[in-house]
């Protein structure tokens, strides 16, 4: 038996902007329709047969045998969701698919007190979370997605970081923030956290770490935003850690964690999927969100996504997960060769266990003890030489000078792994004359 928290616990946490948004009058109607023997004349939906697609027909290399290609058809049936407006949350389809992808991944069961929510990309999802919990005066996070600096920032966040290692968040780091937080300040509400192949570091989070983090979100009550898109993309050699979402059933009581995950890196970005999976009353303040903003992702998106992901069951996903993990692993290798045999004595490396970044301290500074700063350096000459890679400091919530870089590896030849670097050599040993 799962104890959830109620739903009043979450007053605190929701935005002024949040508490004031409406249902939609005719999308709150929408299940009724499914009433037997009702007819509807209640909503604005055009009638597909003036549309002019028939039916849809994909092509998709099998997870079990890549070398093979299975025929995905979205027919009349599909067709009927897939061209249509659809429910805010989801498609059926695609959220059946999701709750037994987290039963199946996490443990987390229906009817437990959460619910997933389907959004444009796992960004949309946190972006409407952010805004559900907006207007904070206090939030932890690590430095691990500079798009979400801009996000958190855009509602009036307040970005407090928390120092992390080789082996995710330093939950020492976190205790002593929060224990030693000004009485007249309020406390934190999120912390805000990639635990797999954090990003840009590329550490994943050890299964101790998270269970002291989630010791401290009970104490100081805080939510736990677990961006994860790259759970499936883990290639460590260490046992993987279980995530947020599951740990927290260790606890007297669930509800703290928020999970986004992502079909981005895994399916295709262009899809533009992405979920949540948290407490209901924050779902449902974000799916108010939704249905005064986009109403829904693109049924048509779903309903591809769904049919081939029903079609694969868990294991032909697993299965194809493990694959794309084995290929960004070959990636990562070759770019850490590259990086030791033309930076050595040049650069430190963290080597990153999960996702398609690299993330290593140039060493430039012109004193023993100090702190190089990539920024001009990173953006200006070695792009003048013919690479571009990004500066660590937009990563920093202060925006500090920092003598880390961060490289994605996921699409370059071992060819062009090795020229960028050579060129990157050049540009460092230049500077330093
Ligand atoms: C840590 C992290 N979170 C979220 C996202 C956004 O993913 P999506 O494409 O699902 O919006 C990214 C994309 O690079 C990411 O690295």
């Amino acid at each position: 038996m799962v104890n959830f928290l109620p739903k009043e616990y979450y007053d605190r946490f929701l935005s002024d902007v949040s508490k004031t948004r409406i249902p939609n009058p005719i999308r709150s109607l929408l299940p009724l329709e499914k009433t037997p023997g009702l007819i509807s004349m209640l909503a604005g939906k055009p009638n597909a047969s003036t549309f002019p697609f028939t039916s849809i027909q994909l092509t998709a290399r099998s997870p079990m045998d890549p070398t093979k290609e299975e025929v995905l058809t979205l027919g009349p049936k599909e067709l009927v969701t897939a061209l249509q407006y659809g429910p805010t949350a989801g498609t059926h389809n695609l959220l059946e698919w999701i709750w037994g992808l987290q039963e199946f991944s996490h443990g987390r069961k229906c009817g437990e007190g959460w619910r997933p929510s389907v959004g444009s990309g796992s960004q949309d999802v946190i972006y409407k979370a952010c805004g559900c919990v907006g207007g904070i005066t206090g939030i932890c996070v690590r430095i691990d997605l500079c798009g979400v600096i801009p996000m958190f920032k855009a509602h009036g966040c307040t970005l407090i970081e928390v120092k992390t290692d080789g082996n995710g968040i330093q939950s020492s780091s976190l205790r002593e923030i929060l224990e030693n937080w000004p009485a007249e300040k309020p406390k934190p509400k999120v912390l805000y956290s990639v635990p797999y192949g954090c990003n840009p570091s590329g550490a994943t989070a050890t299964i101790e770490r998270k269970r002291e983090t989630l010791e401290l979100a009970r104490k100081h009550d805080f939510l736990i935003f677990e961006d994860d898109p790259y759970y499936y993309l883990y290639f460590g050699t260490r046992p993987r850690p279980p995530s947020y979402f599951k740990l927290e059933l260790e606890q007297p009581e669930v509800g703290r964690v928020v999970r986004f995950d992502s079909l981005s890196k895994i399916l295709s970005s262009g899809l533009g999927i992405g979920f949540v999976s948290g407490p209901e009353p924050l779902v449902n303040a974000m799916d108010l969100h939704t249905a005064t903003a986009n109403l829904q992702v693109s049924t048509l998106t779903q309903e591809i996504a769904s049919t081939l992901l029903r079609s694969w069951g868990h294991d032909g996903f697993i299965a194809h997960t493990e694959r794309v993990s084995a290929f960004y692993r070959q990636k990562r290798d070759a770019f850490e060769r590259a990086l030791r045999t033309h930076l050595d004595g040049l650069a430190e490396l963290d080597t990153p266990e999960a996702a398609m970044f690299v993330w290593f301290k140039l060493l430039i500074a012109d004193k023993p003890g100090e702190e190089g700063d990539t920024l001009d350096l990173v953006r200006n000459k070695v792009f003048e030489n013919g690479v571009l890679a990004l500066p660590g400091m937009v990563f920093l919530p202060d925006m500090r000078k920092t003598a880390y870089v961060r490289a994605s590896f996921s699409l370059l030849a071992e060819e062009e792994v090795n020229e960028g670097l050579r060129r990157l050599r050049v540009t460092i040993l230049d500077a330093r004359k």
